[in-house]
């Protein structure tokens, strides 16, 4: 039996619901030879800012027990070079783009946002307010539901053509009601979660590994954190609301995926797994096919939320 792996995001049609978490992926030029792209249904960039950013000091990285903490600090190009050198390269990969934008000022934002929206090769925004290793702006945004519901209203504004998702944070109280205010304000779709806070320190020199202090976790120790988040938003808000979830956080083995296909989600990003296996991808995509066989499923649509309790 054919099975059908495509999913619908706001929208945009893709293949299969696998995408690159920002920040972990480059521009895409960068790992065409290490990660399998064509196993991709969707290409998610790192952060775009109006300004090229060097980003934090060094130590930047560091690797935990199950997962690692970095600190970059949303270094990147730029807008005007990411338009004239990244853009020609992604539309090489005959694959959706997602950009993700940060910024400072929610001026910035939008201006990086209405540029993106003249991008053919662009189906979407991801807005970034919820990056925990900047100082100025970042996180705030999206820990404050007012805060995330001025800055979603005003990107969508400038959103014609393309999709707007908005990028959650973990590291609120309440995640769903941060959900519902974006939502009510106008995101098309919702990424969740960004890394968790977190620090590691040297006990020898009694100093933080990281320049920046902390950092963001990522990888298999904050999966279960991710499920249930993404559990809650889609209950509460996401299903109700018929906007569709893209799912990250530790993805790294097709149970991982099913586990959050199950809890309600459309599309699954891989992050920090790429850097221990770059090809995990295909045993992911592989293993979702095996799993909907054995399941007697013939569409990937068929699990999606299917968690009973
Ligand atoms: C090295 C690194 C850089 C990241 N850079 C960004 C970024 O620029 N923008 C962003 O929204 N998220 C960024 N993230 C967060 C990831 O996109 C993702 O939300 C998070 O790592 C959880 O997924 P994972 O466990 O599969 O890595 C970064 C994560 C890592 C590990």
């Amino acid at each position: 039996m054919d099975i059908d792996l495509s999913v619908d995001i706001a929208g945009v049609q893709l293949a299969n619901p696998l995408m690159t978490a920002s920040g972990t992926c480059g521009y895409a030029d960068e790992y065409a030879d290490f990660v399998d792209l064509t196993t991709l249904g969707a290409f998610v960039t790192k952060s775009i800012t109006l300004e090229p950013r060097q980003g934090n000091d060094y130590e930047r990285v560091v690797e935990t027990r199950a997962g690692m903490l970095n600190a970059i600090g949303l270094a990147n190009v730029g807008l005007d070079v990411f338009l004239d050198q990244k853009v020609p390269l992604l539309e090489k990969l005959a694959l959706p783009v997602f950009v993700n934008v940060a910024g400072t000022t929610i001026d910035d934002y939008v201006a990086v946002a209405a540029a993106l929206d003249d991008v053919p090769v662009v189906r979407g925004i991801e807005l970034n307010i919820s990056c925990p290793n900047v100082k100025a702006g970042g996180i705030q945004f999206g820990t404050d539901g007012a805060q995330a519901a001025e800055i979603t209203a005003r990107i969508k504004e400038v959103c014609g053509k393309n999709i707007l998702i908005v990028k959650l944070s973990p590291n609120v109280t309440d995640i769903s009601s941060i959900a519902a205010a974006v939502v009510d304000a106008g995101a098309d779709a919702l990424s969740m979660i960004n890394t968790l806070a977190g620090m590691a320190i040297d006990t020898e020199t009694r100093r933080p590994v990281l320049a920046n202090v902390t950092g963001g976790l990522s990888g298999p120790a904050i999966r279960p954190v991710a499920v249930h988040m993404v559990h809650s938003v889609y209950r509460k808000v996401a299903s109700p609301a018929g906007v569709p979830i893209i799912a990250m956080g530790g993805i790294q083995y097709a149970n991982d995926a099913l586990e959050f296909l199950l809890a309600g989600a459309t599309g699954l990003a891989v992050g920090t797994a790429l850097f221990v296996d770059p090809a995990c991808l295909t045993g992911i995509r592989d293993g979702i096919v095996e799993y909907l066989q054995r399941h007697g499923h013939g569409a990937i649509t068929e699990i999606i939320g299917a968690l009973e309790i």
